[in-house]
């Protein structure tokens, strides 16, 4: 029966796929969560390729599809970093050995390694497909037993011509029986925490996030030598990465050029023009949870850079022609719900008047979930400095902040992300 599949705005849902001919099933499975406001998130073994391609999961969750335990950069841990971000996981089609695999608790590619990395409480969903000795072989049942016993909820495989034509046990059960066990376990973790509960550990409250932000400016070259550029230190988005990173999130820096060394699990991109800070932030933004955009990035930009040292007796150095740069922190704002994922984009506001006039008119021009505006007329705010008087402007209205510390900020600023998130 068709159940309360509208009240799941959000969830996270990791879909591990494994090698069967019900494979085809998992993307409807997969349409149904997210038509229920699911954010779903896809690994696939190796074997389940051939029967459903990457493409079709990449088009579908508008994400990178993992399938390889090693294919990862240096700071992010493929299998551990989903595990810890999923409110729920669903095994669709799950064949024998993957079960056999989950029992024994054996890790040896993505999508097994993810199952055995699942953290304690986060909901398990097995919905078998197999032939029907396969699926009766004492084997299999026992470790259908052992699922049971640990909790692993099973969405039994119903009778019926299995694709290879043996008339028995072993087909996938219907789809929306598939997606209403998961919602239903989503509905009771729900209950269990609580109003407003949080899943991750407070020692890690991010754990399992990815967290882009962007800092520094950005350089606009007029020629080799010359270029167009703002004051900022890049301290203020430093902090946010380094905070973040503390509070457990996987962390793409985007930074323009700074003199600040990388923070502590951090990972930083280098870029020195706006396009480039553009190119980066879209790339990392696609699996990304929230973006913070704090860099200062150069509005325009020369419309031709000359390939040689422009010589001020002979060549046009008074007149610059500039266009305007791409609006990432807009851009990024855009494009925040797709997939029916929900991710949370803050821009920054460096103001010398009206902030919070102009700062709420930012807000809805962007389209962010908030602004932090920053009066940088103030000796103890802005560019350069280690303190910040800022205001966090929202939907629900502005708070001023009194002066702090960047890292101060940082903190705040993330408490209030959590929040939003
Ligand atoms: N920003 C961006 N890309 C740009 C310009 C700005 O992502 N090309 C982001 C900044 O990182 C910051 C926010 O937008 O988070 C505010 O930038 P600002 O330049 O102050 O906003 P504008 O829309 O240019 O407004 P104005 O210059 O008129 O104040």
């Amino acid at each position: 029966m068709l159940k309360d599949r509208t009240q799941m705005d959000g969830s996270r849902v990791l879909l591990c796929v494994c090698g069967g001919i019900a494979a085809y099933k998992a993307v409807e499975v997969l349409r149904v969560l997210q038509r229920a406001g699911c954010a779903v998130r896809v690994v696939s073994t190796e074997g389940a390729l051939r029967f459903v391609g990457r493409a079709t999961w990449e088009g579908l969750t508008h994400a990178p599809l993992a399938t390889d335990l090693f294919d990862c950069d240096t700071s992010s841990i493929p299998h551990v970093e989903n595990a810890g971000w999923a409110d729920a996981v669903l095994v669709v089609p799950a064949t024998a050995n993957v079960m056999a695999k989950m029992a024994c608790g054996l890790a040896d590619d993505l999508v097994s390694a993810t199952l055995l990395a699942m953290p304690a409480g986060t909901p398990v969903v097995v919905a078998p497909a197999m032939n029907v000795h396969m699926w009766q072989a004492p084997a299999t049942q026992a470790n259908v037993a052992t699922l049971r016993s640990r909790d692993v909820r099973l969405v039994m495989p119903v009778p019926g011509r299995l694709a290879c034509d043996d008339v028995g046990e072993g087909k996938l059960a219907a789809v929306e029986a598939i997606a209403d066990a998961v919602l239903e376990a989503l509905r009771e973790a729900a209950d269990a925490d609580g109003p407003g509960a949080v899943k991750t550990p407070d020692a890690a409250p991010l754990a399992g996030m990815h967290v882009l932000v962007t800092a520094g400016p950005t350089h606009e070259a007029i020629d080799p030598v010359r270029y167009i550029a703002n004051a900022s230190s890049g301290k203020m988005g430093y902090a946010i990465a380094e905070e973040a990173a503390l509070r457990g999130a996987r962390v793409t820096l985007v930074s323009g050029p700074t003199a600040l060394a990388v923070p502590r699990g951090v990972e930083r991109v280098d870029v020195v023009s706006a396009a480039q800070m553009h190119d980066a932030a879209v790339a990392a933004f696609v699996d990304a949870d929230v973006a913070i955009c704090a860099a200062a990035v150069a509005d325009y930009t020369p419309k031709f850079v000359a390939d040689h040292k422009l010589k001020k007796a002979n060549e046009r150095l008074d007149v610059i022609e500039l266009v305007e740069t791409v609006d990432i922190l807009a851009e990024l704002s855009a494009t925040k719900r797709a997939g029916g994922r929900r991710r949370v984009v803050v821009g920054f506001a460096a103001e010398t008047n009206d902030l919070a006039r102009n700062a709420q008119a930012k807000l809805g021009r962007k389209g962010c979930d908030l602004i932090v505006a920053n009066d940088v007329t103030r000796a103890d705010s802005g560019f350069g400095r280690d303190t910040n008087h800022v205001s966090f402007v929202g939907a629900d209205g502005v708070e001023e902040l009194p002066t702090l510390t960047k890292h101060e900020v940082a903190e705040r600023l993330l408490d209030r992300v959590a929040e939003l998130l």
